[in-house]
């Protein structure tokens, strides 16, 4: 399948990434969050990128100005009923995430792709809920999306290999590399990152070492951009908590329980950068 349109479904963060990332590389698209003013916010988002790369010769004004205009706002299903492919990401929720679905299931082509950038639910559970299983599948982007270069492809139980050819190719047209996983807790990066971020956090409870230090040892000693605790609270400490859970339940073992001292600084609302506290004070 040679994908022209693509429906984005969640102006947020990730579906604005995916947005700018997609029509740069030539797609029409259609973004669509039940908050149009989230739209607007996306849309003036993406805008302001697309001018700051102008700004720094990485991108032509023409070029720019063409990529903005292959964005359409939308506010339901409906309106993206031409298109080939859908990408979901609305909130991490299960029964969110059904409806929205059920709703492009019903509003698109019975031959359009379903893909959702869930981090954490099953992708077979989605796929289950609607007619056509084997057309879900699981296309998770890091963030933010226009700077980060991989994409997991997760095959639910039903996926069928057209469907997963359509979406590696979808991706590499958007100009990433993609790595397929099984349809278990966390996939693939995940699995291995936050078991990791959280053996951090019982270091530090237990007083190994100070939170510099860690992450100073982590840096230099094998060589990652940012040391573990900088990097929790890079992507919110709620979140890590959240998928560590989902790691810890969906596993069944211990070894990946969450360290107490993640858990109590969710509690206090130290979630990170985002709250302008977290391991450290920002
Ligand atoms: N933030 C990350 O680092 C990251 C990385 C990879 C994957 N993800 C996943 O991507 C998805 C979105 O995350 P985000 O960080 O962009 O969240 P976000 O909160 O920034 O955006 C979610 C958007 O979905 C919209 N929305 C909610 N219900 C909707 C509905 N029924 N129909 C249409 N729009 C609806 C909201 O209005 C909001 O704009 C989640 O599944 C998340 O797990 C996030």
């Amino acid at each position: 399948m040679d994908v022209k349109t693509l429906a984005v479904v969640g102006a947020g963060q990730m579906g604005a990434g995916i947005a700018q990332v997609a029509a740069q590389s030539g797609l029409s698209v259609v973004l669509l969050d039940v908050n149009p003013d989230l739209v607007q916010k996306a849309l003036a988002g993406i805008r302001a990128q697309l001018d700051r790369a102008v700004g720094k010769g990485k991108l032509k004004p023409e070029e720019a100005q063409a990529a903005v205009a292959r964005i359409k706002g939308a506010s339901s299903a409906q309106d993206a009923s031409h298109a080939d492919f859908a990408v979901e990401a609305v909130t991490e929720n299960e029964t969110v995430k059904k409806k929205v679905f059920q709703d492009l299931s019903r509003a698109l082509r019975q031959d359009a792709i379903l893909a959702t950038n869930t981090s954490s639910i099953p992708i077979t559970r989605i796929a289950a809920s609607v007619e056509r299983p084997e057309r879900v599948i699981g296309m998770h982007f890091m963030n933010p999306v226009p700077v980060m270069q991989l994409v997991e492809i997760i095959r639910g139980a039903q996926t069928s290999d057209g469907t997963y050819a359509a979406t590696r190719a979808l991706a590499e047209k958007m100009g990433k590399t993609t790595v397929l996983s099984k349809d278990m807790p966390g996939f693939i990066v995940n699995r291995i990152l936050i078991p990791m971020l959280n053996e951090a956090c019982f270091a530090l409870q237990e007083g190994l070492a100070s939170a510099e230090d860690i992450d100073t040892a982590m840096k230099l000693g094998t060589n990652v951009p940012m040391g573990p605790l900088t990097l929790a609270d890079f992507i919110g400490l709620d979140t890590c908590l959240s998928i560590a859970e989902v790691l810890h339940e969906g596993l069944g073992d211990d070894k990946y329980r969450p360290a107490p001292l993640l858990r109590q600084y969710v509690d206090a609302g130290w979630l990170g950068r985002k709250a302008k506290r977290g391991f450290y004070s920002y």
